[in-house]
């Protein structure tokens, strides 16, 4: 039967994007929600564009109350009933209770090789410590952060000269490529990993 993914995003929405475009023809998925915790998100237009449903959970409704926060989530998610949702750059630290209530059916993508640079600013992290590679990681989400099992990573190699700048843009699109991979072999019951580059 298709698998209903849920999208969560808080910015631009650009695996977002490439997640929805991905899933046609003989994709074992299909795109039902995409929920931004930020009404500003610009990807938000783009999944209405693309005739997908949209939410909108504003987290600073909440004042901080992450219970009462992740409880709204979980209303709007229990009525699009997703088989898997995707966190495609959705920047809010999620509690134990929440990722538990989805465990084996979350995924997540970081702009790092994981288990390295968790948390933010991972590119200026791989360029401070002299690495010769960086990439992106799509994982299971579980209640560590940027934990949890890894389903797929994609490599470039960090030349002479790059910026947390050049090394974000040379890497979006293989996370673009990476995700959407990813997803296909999960949502087919597949976990094995996708390894790019
Ligand atoms: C992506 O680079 C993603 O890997 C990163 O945010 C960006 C979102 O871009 N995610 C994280 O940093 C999560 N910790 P997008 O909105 O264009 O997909």
């Amino acid at each position: 039967m298709t698998k209903r993914v849920a999208i969560l995003i808080s910015g631009g929405g650009s695996n977002m994007v490439a997640l929805a475009q991905s899933m046609t023809g003989d994709h074992p998925a299909r795109p039902v929600l995409v929920l931004s915790n930020d009404p500003e998100a610009g990807g938000l237009a783009k999944a209405a564009e693309l005739g997908i449903a949209t939410a909108v959970i504003d987290h600073r409704k909440f004042h901080k109350d992450r219970s009462a926060f992740e409880g709204a989530l979980n209303a709007s998610l229990e009525v699009a009933n997703p088989d898997i949702i995707c966190l495609a750059g959705f920047m809010r630290i999620l509690t134990a209770d929440f990722t538990a209530k989805w465990e084996g059916r979350m995924l997540n993508i970081h702009p790092s090789l994981l288990p390295k640079y968790k948390g933010l600013h991972t590119h200026a992290r791989a360029l401070d410590a002299g690495d010769s590679e960086h990439g992106c990681t799509v994982h299971q989400v579980t209640a560590a952060l940027d934990d949890g099992p890894i389903l797929g990573q994609a490599r470039i190699a960090i030349n002479k000269g790059d910026t947390p700048e050049t090394l974000a843009a040379r890497l979006l699109p293989m996370e673009h490529a990476l995700y959407p991979a990813v997803l296909r072999r999960f949502a087919s019951g597949d976990s094995r990993p996708v390894m790019l580059g």
